[in-house]
């Protein structure tokens, strides 16, 4: 019996299995709208059987896009365009869900092979944050103030409602990385003066809102995901002691899984490089609060990621990498598990054999 592939259940949501595609930014929407290359993108995952894709971070404003390229869903033809990736993904049977994202400061940039900022001419924008501190060498963001703050919060339950009408399975807030929600939560971004700076308590408040804005547009029978980063790696950032308080606050609201990330807030931050190095800090956090968690980070072989869900450290394995590389990981992982998995009828003549 592979524990990797024991279903589980998220509300009404069955998942087949417990090998996650993470979320990956493709650098190849035109204006907000994700195209054909997404279909085929995101499809082959489906195709290859994974029990949950993720489709990448979306910004919930034009402005919270990631880079000029990025795709959105403030807007009705945004929508349409991700009910094509859905549908295709619904055909084959697989769960999908969307990643909600507000860059903040790391935003109005080039694609990453393009590189650099794109200015206002190019498309780009004035970048905001929590306070007016540049990351690494970018521009100064500007702070937002608390009636834009309490806009965002709107901006992403409606953003959530748009991805529900897309057909959406699951809806996951992105508060990790770097971006805007984890620019509030860590103390080297976040030095308001007001309630949403200084103590935990006031830098939660704003990806508290956000969390449960979108849990309340929701329906009640799918699951919302929380992605944290759960320490910046640098002395005085936020910490995993920190992100456990995160953490059952965002059990208290109603989150059914939080997917334990970490770094992306400060150009000098120090990551270990062994290879459990953030399904450790999962496991911490899930011991420690009860959680759903999903561990993601540096897992790329079946055995691995089988040893992490039977060893009770996560609840299900979130790769990126190693399904780029490999489309049809959970086919190959079944099967070298000693696992079932439904392949595709049009796929069966690729069935290995003993
Ligand atoms: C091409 C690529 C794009 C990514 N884009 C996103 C993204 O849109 N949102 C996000 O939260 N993480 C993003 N990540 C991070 C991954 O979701 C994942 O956390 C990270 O790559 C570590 O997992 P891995 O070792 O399995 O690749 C991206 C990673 C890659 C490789």
């Amino acid at each position: 019996m592979s524990h990797l592939f024991t279903p589980i259940r998220l509300r009404s949501l069955e998942l087949a299995n417990r090998a996650w595609v993470a979320p990956m930014c493709m650098y190849s929407a035109i204006d907000g709208v994700v195209g054909d290359f997404h279909v085929a993108h995101l499809g082959s995952f489906s195709l290859g059987r994974a029990g949950l894709v993720m489709a990448e971070a979306t910004g919930v404003v034009p402005e919270g896009r990631i880079s000029v390229a990025c795709p959105g869903i403030w807007n009705d033809t945004q929508l349409a365009a991700w009910k094509r990736v859905v549908d295709l993904l619904h055909a084959q049977g697989t769960p999908v869900g969307l990643q909600l994202a507000h860059a903040g400061r790391k935003g109005s940039t080039f694609s990453l092979w393009v590189g650099g900022i794109a200015t206002e001419a190019d498309g780009g924008w004035e970048t905001v944050s929590a306070s007016a501190i540049p990351f690494a060498d970018m521009p100064t963001p500007r702070p937002l103030t608390v009636s834009e703050i309490e806009d965002l919060v709107e901006a992403w339950a409606a953003a959530a409602v748009r991805a529900r009408t897309a057909g959406f399975d699951v809806i996951e807030v992105h508060s990790a990385h770097g971006y805007l929600l984890h620019q509030f939560l860590s103390p080297l971004s976040n030095m308001r003066t007001d309630e949403y700076g200084g103590s935990l308590e006031n830098r939660m408040r704003f990806p508290l809102a956000v969390a449960s804005a979108v849990r309340a547009v929701w329906p009640a029978d799918l699951p919302v995901i929380v992605r944290i980063s759960a320490t910046d790696w640098m002395p005085n950032g936020f910490s995993v002691d920190e992100a456990t308080v995160y953490v059952s606050e965002l059990q208290k609201i109603g989150i059914d899984v939080v997917d334990v990330s970490s770094s992306g807030l400060h150009a000098d931050q120090q990551i270990p490089r062994d290879v459990n190095y953030q399904v450790d800090i999962a496991a911490r956090i899930k011991a420690a609060t009860g959680m759903t968690i999903s561990a993601v980070g540096l897992v790329t072989s079946p055995q691995q990621a089988e040893d992490i869900i039977a060893s009770g450290k996560a609840d299900a394995v979130r790769m990126a990498r190693a399904f780029l590389r490999d489309p049809h990981w959970a086919l190959r992982a079944a099967h070298e598990l000693g696992a079932d998995i439904d392949w595709l009828p049009q796929y069966e003549r690729g069935l290995p054999w003993p």
